[in-house]
């Protein structure tokens, strides 16, 4: 056991004891997504039991009390995108289920939802009890899982079917990119969507061209461009936009609604809203990610290779330094639904798999952890939201659309007491050094942050207090996600009810997308930048070799500054070329 919390004598006595704890939480203000409130709420054996007036409650003997006075008392955060010790490649995510929900934890969420990632010929059945079984003891707070289609097949058809059915999962990520990995083609999609579909479930996507993406980090490594910013370089925005462009298409073609997950440009998230506005709110929900939101791909440009490579997630972050800004406006206007972390994180040593060759550095980032703070900094208190639409974006609209409303992402009666109390004034500053994760980097290291949690609970249980975290390894359980969620599917059939609001915030819409894609940058694509002829052989770039066929490494450090410039797209771009060969990458 890793747990910092007291031993138990038995196994099952933490859980019970923690259960069965009393909490009465005073003087706070309640936010949920739809309004907030002062009110008192009393917690009893892991459920929210009295939400009002203290003069209404009569508090029994022996209860732990906090005094929530100045603060926010919150649905605890879901994460509806993590990859806790995820195998990428050959190497692991080092953030396991312990120490990736003991992160969440410190952080105020207080569930996550990993994805179940078979192998292509493996059974999705046996992948899911491989994945619980890990999960299971480790474990910190509550979790679900969505499980990826990897490959097609009438025995993947079926299994999807006693996944939703009997196993709990409503929700299955499809892959446009990682070619030769996971990357399915237009028509094996068709038949997953449909599939969806006819059980009631939720469709996800990882848009972008995967064919793309192949062609181009061919040619820049053939190129020399081995570095990091190769990363992004061969799938640049209009590669992620394409995709999610013809995703929704795809999806609305039969009929099954769609979640584009980690929407990371401004193009993308465009194409979400496009495709939002154009089936009136149906069909389509995008989400977006705490990386995304919190900083940016300048990253990419350093000189070192692992701070570059530490940023390293497929679709990468943009070199738009206005990016992150855009896509809070997208979530505050409901044109995205979600923040996600894609927590999945490689140490130093893991990303220099990648040395000499950027398809090969392990795509993955932190976030779980600091994921509600930044979006509390980035979004509210910046002023682009208010803390209604914090919760909603946070929690509550993840848990519509995964179909666990109101058991989570809601302060009421009869919810599972998963509770922080927020202090919207209180700051931190993020490192490394002080963050709850197994990883020895953090891409928001040094970001002080207002929005901290105070207390967090999960299922009445009291993990962070002051500060100070204490889970308990293995409390969390495993929370099913029934299929045909109500937030999905009442508007996709026609419930005039559910159709409404998303209407009237949909009115103005083409004014408004207009207006959004005067915000777009283009890019110059990688062809013309390296202007090579039909054998790939460079002209304006001949990279230099020594007599004996092999790349000067001085030399062959190559530049592509020059032509970014004539672009107008960025200032200046090093490419970095360190030692290291060069062999086909995971996609
Ligand atoms: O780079 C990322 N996002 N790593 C995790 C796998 C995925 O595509 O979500
Ligand atoms: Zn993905
Ligand atoms: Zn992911």
């Amino acid at each position: 056991m890793t747990s910092n919390s007291p031993q138990p004598v038995k196994k099952v006595p933490i859980h019970l004891q923690s259960a069965q704890n009393r909490v009465y939480i005073k003087n706070g203000q309640v936010v949920n997504a739809d309004k907030s409130f002062k009110a008192d709420v009393y917690i009893e054996d892991g459920i929210i039991k009295f939400v009002g007036a203290a003069a209404d409650i009569t508090v029994p003997g022996g209860v732990r009390t906090i005094d929530a006075t100045g603060k926010l008392v919150m649905p605890g955060g879901i994460d509806p995108h993590t990859h806790m010790q995820l195998p990428f490649g050959n190497a692991v995510a080092v953030d396991d289920f312990y120490h990736g929900t003991k992160a969440a934890v410190a952080g105020g969420t207080t569930m996550i939802i990993d994805f179940v990632l078979p192998n292509k010929q493996q059974s999705m059945l046996e992948a899911y009890d491989t994945w619980r079984s890990w999960a299971d003891p480790k474990v910190c707070c509550d979790y679900g899982f969505h499980v990826g289609i990897t490959w097609w097949s009438k025995s993947v058809s079926d299994e999807i079917g006693v996944l939703c059915k009997e196993l709990g999962v409503n929700s299955f990520k499809t892959f446009m990119a990682y070619k030769g990995l996971y990357q399915l083609n237009d028509s094996d999609l068709l038949d997953v969507f449909e599939r969806i579909r006819s059980l009631n479930g939720v469709a996800m996507v990882h848009a972008e061209n995967g064919d793309i993406i192949a062609k181009n980090a061919k040619r820049l490594l053939a190129e020399g461009i081995t570095g990091p910013e190769g990363h992004e370089l061969s799938r640049q925005e209009e590669v992620e936009a394409e995709a999610v462009h013809r995703a929704c298409i795809l999806a609305h073609q039969v009929d099954c609604p769609l979640y584009v997950v980690h929407v990371m440009s401004k193009s993308a998230g465009i194409e979400v809203a496009r495709a939002r506005q154009r089936y009136q709110g149906k069909y389509i929900m995008g989400e977006t990610l705490a990386a995304a939101l919190g900083t940016d791909g300048s990253h990419y440009r350093c000189q070192h290779f692992g701070h570059a490579a530490a940023h390293i997630l497929s679709p990468p972050l943009r070199p738009d330094p206005t990016t992150p800004e855009f896509l809070m406006k997208l979530l505050a206007n409901n044109d995205l639904q979600t923040t996600g972390s894609d927590n999945c994180t490689f140490n130093k040593n893991q990303k220099e798999l990648g040395l000499g060759d950027f398809t090969k550095i392990p795509n993955g980032v932190n976030g779980v952890e600091d994921r509600m703070s930044l979006v509390w900094e980035r979004g509210v208190h910046a002023g682009l939201m208010d803390a209604c639409q914090f919760v909603a974006i946070t929690s509550s609209n993840a848990a519509k659309i995964f179909n666990i409303f109101p058991q989570k992402g809601c302060i009421a009666v009869g919810s599972d007491a998963d509770v922080v109390v927020w202090d919207p004034q209180a700051t931190r500053t993020i490192s490394k050094d002080t963050h709850h994760h197994a990883c020895d980097f953090n891409i928001f290291e040094g970001m002080t942050v207002h929005g901290v949690p105070e207390f967090v609970l999960v299922r009445g249980r009291v993990c962070v207090e002051n500060g100070l975290v204490r889970v308990a390894e293995g409390f969390g359980r495993f929370i099913p996600t029934p299929v045909r969620p109500a937030y999905v599917y009442d508007r996709l059939e026609g419930n005039a009810e559910a159709q409404q609001p998303e209407q009237q915030q949909n009115g103005n819409a083409s004014k408004k997308l207009a207006e959004l894609d005067a915000h777009i940058q283009p890019q110059q694509p990688i062809a013309a930048m390296l202007s090579a002829d039909q054998n790939g052989n460079s002209h304006n770039h001949p990279a230099r070799a020594r007599v004996d066929g092999v790349r000067d490494q001085q030399e062959s450090s190559f530049s592509l500054s020059e032509e970014l410039d004539k672009a107008a797209v960025r200032s200046s771009i090093k490419v970095h070329n360190p030692p290291g060969g060069k062999s086909s990458g995971f996609w």
